[in-house]
């Protein structure tokens, strides 16, 4: 095990704002090189080799306001050898090159060819790249709701690595009927992506080329089931420390994981006020004792330290104190109220904060039941699939553009999976529980409970949603404003990548009537 790394040491850093490098009447143009570099991600570790956007972890952050597009050119300048082990016995991966990467803004409504279809990779410099490739320079409209988007990479079968290695990044969406709010803002608005990691002393990542508990028979490198990493990293820093002012401050928090979920907590008296959720601004204010959030969510909260002036308050995750006494994942990062207040804090927290027409107004073109399903693959390793398809199965998902669609994904596995759907953004219905022990036997789904709304927090537009197990999840969209392939998988990027995605098409039908 490597040795223990002594908590809140390093400051949180500061995210660059990029600026583009043209401005024109069609938007703002950006330029972004991936690339690998050497990074200290904490006091007492020697540097660590990552992968980054234009060499930083987290990439740069991209602010944009809506209806104004954004145009980026995503370069890959990568070493042909990976960073990381990569299991070629899966998605036919020994016969394409290492190294590939293409780019997804996680939560954009955009045309498929700027999406970041897996299929559209491509190697160093666009020497080599895959089917679905089409364009250099992906456009991104803008024209939905403030929110906080992310980017990170896409590439099929290799998306858990490639994320692993570094390359994600944070992207603002602002819009002024958010602006009319006067939120904090500024140097009293944060973004925070939290991640884990694990490293071996010599600053390096660890990622495991095998499963702990692996078979003889089994390729190596392989796939791992799950992953989570031993060491918690906000803002590419070990571990951090803030400091701050004692007045109210906004945080817009990712969960950019492979795997681990979070329920984070303050350790103090003081409770979140969460404004925010995938798709921008919630209803109303939600306050808040601990917030479940699990891999790509993303929320937005105010944290007041008015009355905290002089303490140090943790960030924890409830989730992190398992019974192992080594597991250090039970807190993230510490916020010191130790600065003078600047000025007087003149932000305000409205209770009411947007308005958020709710879907089941629309009519219901299609309800879709679509299973999360375990399995196993020729060397007994788990294999987990949507309505037992493969990625490369034809597309079952189809539905109509401008249509609106209840889909109600049934875990029959025993953990959660975290559903996410390109181009739109969703309502959750409820949740429902099921007999799992039942269906197991007879594949019946005896509900055990009646239907339960979605958490208050989880009231507003998302684009990735739990799906408890044992549980079937309602969710409800309209397929707009783009038609064409996307994909929807589970977020949990080892599940992505082996075999929880799929394609579907949203169908233009006028296209067809010529
Ligand atoms: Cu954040 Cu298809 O992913
Ligand atoms: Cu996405
Ligand atoms: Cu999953």
């Amino acid at each position: 095990m490597r040795r223990k790394l002594e908590k809140f040491v390093d400051p949180l850093p500061e995210i660059r704002l990029l600026k583009p490098y043209k401005k024109t009447k069609d938007g703002a143009h950006y330029e972004i090189t991936m690339k690998q570099f050497r990074k200290k991600v904490h006091r007492d570790l020697p540097p660590t080799t990552l992968w980054g956007y234009n060499g930083q972890f987290p990439g740069p952050m991209i602010e944009a306001n809506r209806d104004e597009p954004v145009h980026v050119t995503w370069l890959n300048q990568l070493p042909n050898k990976h960073l990381l082990p990569v299991d070629v016995s899966i998605h036919g991966l020994d016969q394409l090159p290492a190294v590939r990467t293409v780019v997804h803004l996680h939560g954009v409504e955009t045309k498929p060819d700027s999406d970041g279809h897996p299929e559209a990779w491509y190697t160093n410099n666009f020497r080599e790249t895959g089917p679905a490739f089409s364009r250099k320079t992906f456009t991104y409209p803008n024209h939905q709701r403030g929110s906080l988007l992310w980017y990170h990479d896409h590439a099929m079968g290799i998306t858990r690595l490639n994320v692993y290695a570094g390359l994600a990044g944070m992207y603002i969406l602002r819009d002024k009927q958010e602006e009319a709010l006067n939120l904090p803002a500024g140097d009293y608005e944060i973004p925070l992506m939290i991640t884990d990691r694990s490293f071996n002393d010599d600053g390096s990542l660890l990622y495991p080329s095998q499963p702990d508990d692996a078979a003889d028979n089994l390729p190596n490198p392989s796939i791992l089931p799950a992953f989570n990493g031993d060491t918690i990293l906000v803002n590419g820093k070990i571990w951090p420390y803030l400091e701050v002012e004692p007045r109210k401050y906004r945080f817009r928090i990712l969960n950019g994981s492979n795997t681990r979920s979070y329920r984070l907590q303050l350790d103090s008296e003081t409770l979140f006020q969460q404004i925010g959720s995938d798709g921008g601004l919630l209803r109303s204010t939600v306050e808040i004792e601990e917030i479940s959030f699990q891999p790509a969510e993303r929320i937005d909260v105010i944290i007041d330290f008015s009355k905290a002036a002089g303490q140090s308050i943790t960030l924890k995750n409830d989730l992190g104190e398992g019974a192992d006494p080594n597991d250090e994942t039970g807190e993230i990062m510490q916020f010191r109220v130790t600065k003078p207040l600047k000025n007087k804090d003149s932000s305000h927290l409205p209770s009411a904060l947007s308005v958020i027409p709710s879907l089941k107004q629309n009519d219901i073109s299609a309800i879709r039941y679509l299973k999360l399903v375990g399995s196993s693959d020729e060397f007994d390793r788990p294999l987990l699939l949507l309505n037992n398809k493969h990625w490369h199965d034809p597309v079952t998902e189809n539905p109509r553009l401008g249509s609106t669609e209840m889909w109600g994904f049934i875990n029959t596995t025993n953990f959660s999976h975290p559903i996410h759907m390109h181009l739109v953004q969703f309502q959750v219905l409820e949740h429902q529980p099921f007999d799992l022990d039942q269906y197991n036997i007879d594949g019946k789904i005896i509900f055990t409970g009646p239907p339960r709304p979605p958490a208050a927090n989880n009231r507003g537009w998302k684009d990735t949603i739990e799906a408890p197990a044992a549980n079937i999840t309602r969710v409800i969209a309209k397929f707009a404003p783009y038609s064409g392939e996307f994909v929807w998988h589970c977020h949990i990027l080892e599940h992505e990548d082996y075999d929880m995605m799929r394609p579907y098409i949203v169908v233009d039908e006028d296209e067809y009537d010529e």
